[in-house]
């Protein structure tokens, strides 16, 4: 379904029935990271592809986290859904954070996967003005060429191309604006350490033990701070560990769905 909200047409599946899980993608991606989740049982999977990704038309003006997250809202709302479980990979947990902040009561659990809390280093941030200026001139090709090994377990990279061409494929669905705005976005995204102790729903933080992205220091410091998380390290995966270890990941995921709540 293809939803025109203030900022833009957003594009998002609606697929099965149980509790509402809205998965949001990481950068520069799609909803298609989260097809491998599409088995797990009893849930209503909510799949947005943020502006300029995926199916979804280029942003019709400049992204914030919080301007995603807004969008997320307004997907929920015209999903019918007035709580959810809100699973963010990397770029998609600062989204997450920031529904989070903007109406905890909108949830009723929280997955949190290869993401952190913090914000970008000063380097980080130069770093993300350089990608900028590269899709400017060159498209978005160096920067998937860039970030692809940093996805992917090197045994993965090597051992399974075809998990590799779907990475790929995937990250090659983002446009030239839909990239520049989310580097924008990302690059002045707040800092969410002190919303950590204020989360009360149930959360899982997920990350590869090979994410060296947002690596499993990142995943202990939030899970200490949020009250009662849980903590899942995969073996033999790095940033995209859902997709790269999808098997362990929907059984992880499916015990803990299995004890969330819908809120009235
Ligand atoms: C992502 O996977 O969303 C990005 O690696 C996040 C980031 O660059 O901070």
């Amino acid at each position: 379904m293809t939803v025109e909200l203030n900022h833009s047409s957003w594009t998002f599946r609606d697929l099965g029935s149980g509790v509402p899980v809205v998965w949001i993608h990481g950068f520069p991606l799609s909803s298609r990271l989260f097809d491998p989740q599409l088995p797990i049982p009893g849930v209503r999977h909510v799949l947005p592809d943020l502006p300029g990704f995926g199916e979804s038309a280029d942003p019709s003006r400049a992204m914030t986290i919080d301007a995603y997250a807004e969008g997320v809202l307004d997907v929920m709302d015209r999903a019918g859904a007035r709580t959810a479980v809100i699973a963010g990979l990397s770029m998609g947990g600062y989204i997450a954070f920031a529904v989070a902040r903007r109406a905890m009561e909108r949830l009723c659990g929280l997955m949190l996967l290869d993401t952190r809390e913090t914000p970008d280093t000063p380097e980080g941030r130069q770093g993300r003005l350089d990608s900028i200026e590269t899709v400017r001139r060159e498209g978005t090709t160096p920067i998937i060429d860039a970030m692809l090994p940093k996805m992917l377990t090197e045994e993965t990279l090597k051992g399974n191309p075809d998990l590799v061409e779907r990475a790929r494929r995937i990250m090659e669905s983002s446009s030239p604006a839909g990239v520049i705005a989310a580097l924008e976005a990302m690059a002045g995204r707040p800092d969410s350490s002190e919303l950590l102790p204020a989360i009360e729903v149930p959360t899982l933080v997920v990350t590869g033990r090979e994410d060296t992205i947002t690596p499993p220091a990142d995943a202990e410091r939030m899970r200490s701070a949020i009250p009662g998380a849980e903590l899942l390290i995969l073996d033999e995966a790095a940033h995209l560990s859902s997709f790269e270890r999808a098997g362990e990941f929907n059984r992880a995921a499916t015990r803990f769905l299995g004890r969330v709540q819908p809120r009235r």
